[in-house]
């Protein structure tokens, strides 16, 4: 799988991972596909989807736990991506929430740990000076937010002492594009990794019919892929950018470890930056 170095280090991450929203429940566990969760884990592993993007929340932590099942005897094989919900941001908060993410995965360190949603009501510093602690004991290797605007990343990076941010993880597909504004030219300047969740805008790009369409269909046909991986390839051109689909179907897990590794012409990417605007 093509890598990407993680914001300023020296650490290649795929550019194309594994999303688990959803998997073992929404906000509370469920518990009644996790055989088929696991086998799909494992199967995208296997096919080189190494990075493994979860939450506390997902779940309620059972999204983590499936995924601590999955990666059980190759720990070293894959990057670990969780992160803390905005009501557990004070320090104590961090570190409790971070211990809790460690029992379900069933491992004694994340390789990237997230704030999951900025909270105004928790000054980012206390969170930072947390997530600093978190890197010392090397419970976590890497700092990392999702959500977070310009101001707010710039105000997060101005309030840790020693380590950086390397990722911000939002949202970013064809039809939102609202980060390339100014959000995805400060990543690239600060060299920022962008995670895009919803790649696909949670599956409505694949049944879109509006403007836009028949141009993919078109790339699909002369690049000889799916259009689905023209929606990932567009979205992993862009410098800063590493995309995080979930898929189920070992036929979807296949389909998008095909969108990385090849490149369109120029004009190509810049029809759909023209035509999707
Ligand atoms: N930080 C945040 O606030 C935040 C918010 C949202 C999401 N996320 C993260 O981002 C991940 C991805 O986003 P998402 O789950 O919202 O949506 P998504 O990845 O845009 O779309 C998921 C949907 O696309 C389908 N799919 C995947 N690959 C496909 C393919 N090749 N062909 C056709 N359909 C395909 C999946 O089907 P099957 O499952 O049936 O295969 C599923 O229904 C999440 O799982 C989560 O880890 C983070």
């Amino acid at each position: 799988m093509e890598t990407k170095k993680l914001g300023k280090t020296n650490i290649g991450v795929p550019v194309i991972g594994m999303g688990t929203w959803k998997l073992g429940g929404s906000y509370t566990p469920d518990y009644n596909d996790d055989q088929e969760a696991i086998e799909s884990l494992k199967g995208g592993i296997e096919l080189g989807l190494t990075l493994i993007d979860t939450a506390e929340m997902y779940g309620g932590g059972h999204s983590e736990e499936l995924v601590g099942k999955a990666i059980k005897g190759m720990r070293e094989k894959v990057f670990i991506v969780s992160k803390v919900l905005p009501k557990h941001l004070s320090y104590d908060g961090v570190l409790r929430a971070a211990e809790r993410s460690l029992t379900h995965l069933g491992t004694n360190y994340i390789d990237l740990y997230k704030v999951h949603t900025p909270n105004p009501n928790i000054p980012v510093k206390e969170t930072m000076r947390a997530m600093e602690h978190l890197v010392d004991e090397s419970s976590i290797r890497f700092i990392g937010v999702s959500n977070f605007s310009v101001n707010s990343l710039r105000e997060a990076q101005e309030s840790l002492s020693k380590y950086q941010i390397v990722s911000n993880q939002v949202e970013y597909n064809l039809l939102n594009r609202s980060i390339e504004k100014d959000l995805l030219p400060f990543a690239e300047k600060e060299r920022i990794t962008i995670m895009a969740y919803s790649p696909f805008a949670t599956g409505h790009i694949l049944s879109y019919s509006g403007r836009g369409r028949e141009t993919l269909e078109q790339l699909a046909e002369k690049y000889n892929k799916t259009f689905a991986q023209i929606c990932l390839n567009w979205l992993i051109s862009k410098k800063p950018v590493i995309a995080i689909p979930k898929a189920i179907s070992l036929e979807h897990l296949e389909e998008n470890v095909g969108a990385a590794g090849w490149e369109m012409e120029r004009e190509d990417y810049e029809i759909i930056d023209k035509v999707f605007c």
